[in-house]
């Protein structure tokens, strides 16, 4: 006897009906509109109310429901509670604030959704034409390659991957970080960004051999401390192979003296990396360009677009001076991965060649798309409007009584705290930390803070496009009205 095979209907996840879902995302499109135009007259930040948060601890549904009622969840339990780095008054950590042409851009992009892995398409085109544009607007020669990543981490880890290849003196992919016949060892300052330092730790060299060197009263790398250890470690039988230099640290904005750094890289056949996750942004400006003077000499360079360059979340890059090294760190072909003289895996470079990412997503395209709308040279001076916010904003703090700035502002960073007379440095941390936690539930402003000397400071960075003067000024006079609200009310530190 012979049984039926049970014919199921077949299924996709294209709308049953593309009318109503159509009509669904022109409304939806409209609300984000709405929703980021109007943003300056809502709260930065408001913390989400527990019974908010209880909706998001709701289990996997086993059926769906219709796309309109899982929009309106969206709209009634996320939308209100945003991070709040779309509005003109975050400068919390170092984050962009995205553009409306880049939301648009993330939606073809997810339409066309190509897998930027390689292939020959029109997805690779974009990405190798937006690396073309990274190395002429960073100073890179032609040779160079880069890859866009996942932001500044990633495009610390690359380069540091295609520095351990290039400096082991042996090949690192088949032997191992194990059998190198001396330590390798890494510089940079005492300021260098923790992704270094994960980067340092993945790739198996050991946080303790990642040699932090001191900084001078600008947070500077101090040059002649560097030199000495760098002779130190020969001495001690150490292999010295990658000197980070930083452009912009993320605590003050501080830049090194990279050309000094070059020259010293030079010397010392050292891989020249430079951390210029924002930073190094500020290079479009013709003004600023000028402090970031050897950032050009680097062996590789990481920087983020969605910083500085306002792009919504996730881009950023890494350029890298020789291409042959930078895919030798990387390319692997297996039989399935095999070029082809024509068809869909032909001729055009494969990215996947220059980064751990088989997959990628089409992140180019809100670059390409904004680059050619606004051009390179309005970037540069909206970057150099932050600039001149952030020392308005210093001025501000400098004419306060009450207000002490904490580190010189280099670029667009403002480190600053409220300080109370007679008062030592133990209570005026826990006040200005009080002081920033009621700033950011206020909504009116968002700072984030960090220690610098030790002190607690709150910090601003502005890589915001939307920030103007006025921000500034409504932001030095709410911190001044909450540190005497908190005077008034003899604010103690808890116990
Ligand atoms: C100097 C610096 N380097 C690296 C990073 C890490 O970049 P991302 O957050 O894009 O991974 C940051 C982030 O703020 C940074 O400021």
């Amino acid at each position: 006897m012979t049984t039926q095979p049970v014919i199921r209907k077949e299924e996709t996840l294209d709308p049953e009906d593309w009318g109503a879902l159509r009509e669904l995302g022109h409304r939806m499109l409209d609300d984000m509109f709405d929703w980021m135009e109007t943003v300056r007259e809502r709260p930065v930040w408001q913390p989400m109310p527990d019974d908010m948060r209880r909706y998001f601890t709701a289990p996997i549904p086993e059926a769906g429901q219709s796309a309109e009622a899982v929009y309106q969840e969206f709209v009634q339990y996320a939308l209100p509670y945003p991070m709040g780095n779309v509005h003109p008054r975050f400068w919390g950590w170092v984050m962009g604030d995205g553009t409306p042409l880049g939301v648009l851009a993330d939606m073809i992009a997810a339409t066309f959704n190509p897998n930027m892995g390689g292939g020959d398409h029109a997805g690779t085109q974009i990405e190798l034409q937006v690396i073309e544009w990274c190395k002429q607007m960073m100073g890179f020669p032609q040779g160079a390659s880069g890859l866009l990543t996942s932001g500044g981490s990633m495009a610390n880890l690359i380069a540091l991957v295609v520095a351990r290849h290039a400096q082991a003196g042996y090949d690192v992919r088949t032997d191992g970080v194990a059998v190198a016949e001396k330590t390798m060892t890494i510089y940079a300052s005492s300021e260098v960004h923790s992704s270094v330092t994960k980067a340092v730790e993945l790739l198996g060299l050991g946080n303790k051999n990642l040699r932090k060197i001191p900084v001078d009263d600008a947070f500077r790398i101090d040059v002649a401390a560097l030199r000495q250890t760098l002779e130190d470690d020969i001495a001690n039988g150490y292999q010295p192979g990658i000197l980070v230099g930083c452009a912009g640290t993320v605590n003050t904005g501080a830049v090194d003296a990279l050309d000094e750094l070059a020259d010293i890289a030079d010397e010392y056949t050292l891989w020249y990396h430079i951390d210029g996750a924002f930073g190094a942004m500020a290079y479009l400006s013709p003004e600023y360009r000028p402090s970031l003077k050897g950032m050009e000499r680097a062996d590789s360079l990481a920087f983020d677009l969605h910083k500085w360059g306002y792009m919504p979340f996730e881009v950023g890059c890494v350029l890298v001076r020789d291409e042959y090294t930078h895919r030798h760190a990387f390319s692997l072909r297996p039989d399935y991965l095999q070029y082809a003289e024509r068809g869909l895996a032909g001729h055009v470079r494969w990215l996947s060649d220059y980064g751990p990412q088989l997959s990628r997503g089409f992140r180019a395209l809100k670059v390409w798309m904004t680059f050619k709308h606004e051009g390179v040279a309005k970037m540069g001076r909206l970057i150099q409007q932050n600039i001149e916010q952030a020392r308005y904003f210093t001025e501000l703090v400098e004419e306060a009584p009450q207000l002490e700035l904490m580190a010189p502002t280099e670029m667009n960073v403002v480190s600053l705290r409220f300080v109370v007379p007679g008062k030592d440095d133990a209570y005026l941390d826990a006040f200005n930390e009080e002081l920033l936690l009621r700033l950011q539930e206020s909504g009116v402003a968002l700072p984030s803070s960090t220690h610098l000397n030790g002190r607690y400071a709150i910090r601003s960075a502005i890589t915001n496009h939307r920030t103007r003067r006025e921000d500034v000024e409504i932001a030095t006079r709410e911190i001044i009205r909450i540190g005497e609200a908190l005077l008034e009310e003899d604010w103690q530190p808890q116990a």
